[in-house]
């Protein structure tokens, strides 16, 4: 039996892992709510861009590190008549640097960014999903929040945070048909990785068993299972997948 359609919000969902999310779910015949950094000429070109090949999702341009700016989102949604089913917390950046070497202005960034937006995009719509007795609330984590690297304090402090968040608002929501999960991600093929110095990259290809990145595509797969009906039972749960990376 197939799913029946919900609706879906991507945060980050215009490019890297979080566009292979949106369109894992627009496959899976969900409706799609992206959101992208405020004043994202190139993500409202992109979005364009769908539209003219037929694909279509609604975008918002949300700072997810910012309450209000995420309230007003929910305020945009409901007032459109709708309700988030899914959510797919999925927002992040990195700002690499040693401790040594990091200033306060990027451990905040990088801690309000991808960690307080847990609870700034979850709250508004948390509520509404219970009474509903139906949600799925998909947070993405990373490999480097379960084993720490060199040059992220910032980032695997935020990441291993956000399974903290999972596990006790699972516990919370679990008798209301909400599930709660996270995706632990390795290093995947998106600019984000790209970013990382060539030979520091090479390294860490080396040091992967599968012997190369992931594709985004793989790990929207995972996403979409969790988001679906078949997954009912699973909450609280970190899924890892990292081409054999880091075994837990
Ligand atoms: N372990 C131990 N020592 C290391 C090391 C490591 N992994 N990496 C570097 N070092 C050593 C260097 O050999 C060097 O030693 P010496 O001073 O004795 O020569 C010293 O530490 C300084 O290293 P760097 O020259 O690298 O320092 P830097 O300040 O120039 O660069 C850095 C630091 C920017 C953090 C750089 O190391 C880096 O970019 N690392 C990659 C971090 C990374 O993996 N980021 C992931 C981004 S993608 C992502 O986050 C998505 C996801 O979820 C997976």
């Amino acid at each position: 039996m197939s799913d029946q359609k919900r609706t879906a919000l991507v945060t980050g969902g215009n490019r890297g892992l979080g566009e292979a999310i949106a369109q894992a779910l627009l496959d899976a015949g969900h409706e799609v709510i992206i959101t992208h950094t405020p004043g994202n000429r190139k993500a409202a070109d992109w979005v364009k861009g769908l539209a003219a090949q037929g694909i279509h999702l609604s975008a918002y341009g949300v700072d997810v590190s910012v309450y209000e700016s995420v309230q007003e989102l929910a305020r945009k949604i409901h007032a459109d008549g709708r309700q988030i089913d899914i959510l797919v917390n999925n927002a992040g950046i990195t700002r690499d640097a040693t401790l040594r070497k990091l200033d306060k202005a990027n451990w905040d960034l990088v801690l309000r960014t991808n960690l307080d937006s847990m609870f700034n995009v979850t709250k508004p719509f948390v509520e509404a999903m219970m009474e509903r007795g139906w949600g799925r609330i998909i947070n993405i984590s990373s490999i480097n929040g379960s084993k720490g690297q060199f040059g992220q304090t910032n980032y695997s402090a935020a990441k291993a945070g956000v399974h903290g968040f999972t596990m006790a608002l699972a516990q919370e929501v679990a008798r209301k048909g909400v599930t709660v999960n996270t995706v632990a991600p390795g290093y995947l093929a998106t600019e984000m990785v790209a970013a990382v110095p060539e030979e520091t990259l090479q390294r860490i290809v080396s040091g992967i068993p599968v012997g190369r990145l992931g594709e985004p595509a793989e790990i929207a797969a995972l996403v979409t299972f969790i988001a679906s009906d078949a997954a009912a039972f699973m909450t609280g749960s970190k899924v890892s997948m990292n081409g054999g990376q880091h075994m837990q």
